[in-house]
């Protein structure tokens, strides 16, 4: 028996050894950890359980321990993060640039199953050249067994991917198919063609980071939500984020000690100006009603004229969204509609209640908008919000105006609660433009036609542009003093907890995409 124990732990030690010394030190050379450093940092201590130790390509002769792809690239299996189960899959960028077979598929799919099977979060630590080329079409195959996994699970756990190094060609869809994308600074890559090829294909230069590293990603193509300026801080967030989650989308999210914002209510009064074209910034609003003034942004650096993210009240997390008057007076657009409806959707999924601050003067007008499909991106939020049967409460800070007000959760939409500041207005477009349709002909003839102009403006606001017209249909449930935003939150959250809503029996709607 000590025989077999000794064989055992020199396997094992080979296998931990993963592309041995020089490699190691290479990976620590580019600032990046290797595989089982960033588990064992990301874990809780000694919370680690492998599976497929030992699963090897083309092993015919076991009575040896020289193993040439130790671990096939790829390390796999569970542990938990804060007391909470996870499974996860690190890639070995030691062994063979941790490049993806038949063998290293089907570890991950392995775990992914098992993900699946008992409701817990996925993870994916990325960091591989890809689809191992001496494997051809079996790693075509191992990732087409992936995406598929990727989709089956969506909406039943959650799934994240942490990309740590480079990730291209198809190998990106798994990442993009997953609900959220972190990425570290100058180290992680996500792109379908390298700078090489498209240098010989369209005679571009780029460098990688520009291409697609975690700026890129962040604030330009939107295909990452979480940018990290190192590992470390990396996966602190990831840890944030998984505070917030549901182990699946049977079971709640965990419930935290419930506690007060930190910033005072008193300051809700002068925060959002008399002026509606006056700009401000909506994360001081939702800081002054969430629990510890703590909001966790989703895709915090792209379409920032969109806000959103995970926050709590009374310990229980919701999902929160807002316009953002300070970036394009927080107009719809294209990018912010997909954000939008993207996270609406997440949230539906996991049971995550939606509160929704509403200060938005319409969809952005302009060529360029029409020509990139507004008109099918804005309807993806329009088929979110009505998808949705979460509870959602909508509150109207200032504007609310044309198809904007319906597409930010009106009532019309599915709000359960709808709620409005007395500096609502609610109307189909704002006064200026309202009063120059309306009362052009009066403005024309006028002797002064831009005092008269202002006069009708001013006129149009006083007795349109309020919440009270919309109060009288009865689609705000109340108008309410701003200091008490977070006492209608809490109770109208309290009433909506056992809330339940079917909608018509189909295989699976058609969202515009
Ligand atoms: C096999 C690979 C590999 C791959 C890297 N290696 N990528 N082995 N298949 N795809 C090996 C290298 O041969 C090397 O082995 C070791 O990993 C480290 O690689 P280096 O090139 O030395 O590292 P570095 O200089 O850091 O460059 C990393 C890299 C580069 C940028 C990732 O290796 C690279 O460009 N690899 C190819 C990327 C690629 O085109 N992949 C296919 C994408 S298409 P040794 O033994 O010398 O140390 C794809 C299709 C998926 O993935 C389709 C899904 C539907």
């Amino acid at each position: 028996m000590e025989d077999k124990l000794k064989f055992l732990e020199e396997r094992r030690q080979v296998v931990f050894q993963g592309g041995g010394d020089k490699r190691i030190e290479d990976q620590h050379g580019k600032g990046k950890l290797t595989a089982r450093e960033r588990l064992e940092q990301f874990l809780d201590p000694d919370s680690f359980v492998e599976v497929g130790t030992f699963v090897q390509t083309g092993l015919e002769d076991a009575s040896t321990n020289e193993i040439p792809l130790p671990g096939e690239g790829v390390v796999t299996g569970y542990g938990t993060v804060e007391g909470k189960l996870v499974y996860i899959f690190a890639q070995d960028f030691t062994v063979a640039g941790g490049s993806l077979g038949e063998l290293h598929a089907a570890k991950i799919c392995r775990v992914m199953d098992l993900a699946a099977k008992n409701g817990a979060p996925f993870i994916g630590l990325q960091d591989s050249g890809g689809a191992r080329i001496q494997e051809g079409v079996m790693s075509l195959d191992g990732y087409g067994n992936i995406f598929y996994r990727n989709t089956l699970n969506s909406g039943v756990i959650p799934q994240i991917s942490v990309i740590m190094g480079p990730c291209a060609g198809g190998a990106v869809y798994s990442p993009a198919l997953t609900d959220f994308v972190f990425m570290v600074d100058n180290s992680s890559y996500m792109f379908i063609t390298g700078p090489q090829v498209i240098k010989a294909v369209t005679g571009e230069e780029v460098t990688p980071e520009k291409l697609g590293g975690a700026l890129t990603h962040n604030e330009t193509s939107g295909v990452a939500h979480f940018r990290a300026a190192s590992e470390q801080e990396c996966l602190e967030k990831l840890k944030k984020l998984l505070s917030f989650l549901p182990p699946n989308n049977l079971n709640d999210a965990p419930v935290l000690p419930p506690a007060e914002p930190t910033l005072s209510a008193e300051e809700l009064l002068q925060l959002v100006p008399p002026d509606p074209n006056k700009p401000y910034d909506v994360v001081d609003i939702i800081t002054r009603v969430v629990d510890g003034s703590d909001f966790f942004q989703v895709h915090e650096h792209y379409a920032k004229n969109a806000v959103v993210g995970f926050a709590r009240i009374e310990g229980r997390t919701v999902g929160i969204i807002a316009n953002q008057p300070k970036v394009l007076s927080g107009c719809l657009d294209i990018n912010s509609s997909d954000k939008i409806a993207r996270f609406v959707r997440f949230c539906d999924c996991f049971n995550i209640p939606l509160i929704t601050f509403v200060d938005v003067p319409g969809y952005l007008p302009g060529v360029n908008q029409e020509d990139g499909g507004i008109i099918r991106h804005g309807a993806k939020i329009l088929y979110a919000y009505s998808e949705a049967t979460v509870p959602q409460i909508s509150i109207i800070l200032r504007k609310a105006y044309g198809g904007a007000y319906i597409a930010m959760n009106g009532r019309c939409l599915g709000a359960d609660v709808a709620l409005a500041w007395p500096t609502a207005e609610v109307a189909v477009m704002g006064p200026e433009g309202a009063t120059n349709i309306i009362y052009r002909k009066e403005i024309e003839k006028s002797e002064d036609p831009q005092a008269e102009r202002t006069r009708r403006v001013d006129e149009y606001r006083f007795r349109y542009a309020n919440p009270y017209i919309t109060a009288a249909r009865g689609w705000l449930d109340d108008v309410i003093d701003p200091r008490n935003t977070r006492r209608h939150l809490v109770r109208s959250l309290e009433s909506l907890k056992s809330k339940f809503e079917e909608r018509p029996r189909k295989k699976h709607g058609n969202i515009p995409l």
